[in-house]
């Protein structure tokens, strides 16, 4: 596991890239120095009765910058577009399990805010891969810098771009197929790629999005079910904020 940091950081720039979908670049040396691709970092808010950070995953790493994606959910994240160059904000990182990175045919499959994540992943997997993206309609974001990592399948859930559906049914539309697996996504997306993976016999990794609290491991927010019993509480629990997000998929159940 990675050292983590909390500190004040500065927003180097903030840009809107589709209809309440945000992108800011924040400076922190430590953070991204020790960052890797499916790593989290949390987000603090300005407003005291609103303790608990917002957990947020890493979008992109640069020597010392970090780049984080993120969709208007409710009063944090509004809290964080209202943000702009040089102010500051508190953040804590890297967070989490990240991807374990194979040199292998890969297959990266995310859909809606899954796709942030991705992006850090396709630029440092240096392997032929096929990246499945899924998005509502044709209000999509990151796509030009996708196509730049690798060839790109898209799915839209009102057909205004590629297949319409789901990523799975692109998947199934462009005979996609890899050695390994990497996905990102809502809970029946990453269900349906587990299947699919499991049943093809195709390693596959998911990073789980639970709703969390202290983000650290320490108070049990998070938790998910694996098939496994923890060695010390002897349950079948792992948090997903310090044992995931990124598990493989035969490890939890969805
Ligand atoms: C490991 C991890 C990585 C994430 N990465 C990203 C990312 O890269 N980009 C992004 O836009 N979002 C990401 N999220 C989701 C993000 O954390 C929530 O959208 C955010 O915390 C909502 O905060 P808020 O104060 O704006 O909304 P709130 O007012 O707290 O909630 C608004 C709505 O969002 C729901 N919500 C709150 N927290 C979560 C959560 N953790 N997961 C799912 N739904 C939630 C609430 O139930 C409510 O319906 C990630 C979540 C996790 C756990
Ligand atoms: S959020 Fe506290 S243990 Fe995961």
């Amino acid at each position: 596991m990675s050292e983590k940091f909390k500190e004040q950081v500065v927003i180097v720039r903030q840009d809107q890239l589709a209809n309440g979908i945000y992108s800011m670049w924040i400076k922190t040396e430590n953070i991204a120095k020790n960052a890797r691709p499916g790593q989290f970092i949390s987000i603090y808010t300005h407003d005291s009765s609103r303790l608990l950070p917002r957990p947020i995953s890493i979008c992109e790493i640069s020597k010392d910058m970090l780049r984080v994606v993120y969709r208007v959910a409710g009063e944090g994240t509004r809290q964080f577009s209202e943000m702009k160059a040089d102010d500051k904000i508190e953040v804590m990182g890297p967070l989490g399990n990240g991807y374990t990175l194979r040199d292998k045919k890969a297959v990266l499959i995310a859909g809606g805010i899954g796709v942030p994540p991705m992006l850090e992943l396709a630029k440092q997997l240096k392997c032929d891969k096929t990246i499945v993206l899924g998005y509502r309609d044709k209000n999509t974001f990151l796509l030009d810098e996708f196509k730049k990592c690798g060839e790109v399948v898209i799915a839209t859930e009102d057909g205004s771009i590629g297949t319409k559906g789901n990523v799975m049914d692109a998947i199934k539309e462009q005979n996609v197929t890899g050695e390994v697996i990497y996905s990102c996504g809502p809970k029946p997306m990453l269900k349906a790629v587990k299947e699919w993976g499991l049943s093809n016999n195709i390693e596959t990794q998911i990073s789980l999005e639970e709703k969390m609290a202290c983000g650290i491991g320490a108070c049990l927010a998070c938790v998910c079910k694996t098939k496994n019993e923890d060695e010390h509480s002897h349950v079948h629990n792992a948090r997903v904020c310090k044992d995931g997000p990124v598990f493989f998929a035969e490890e939890v159940e969805l």
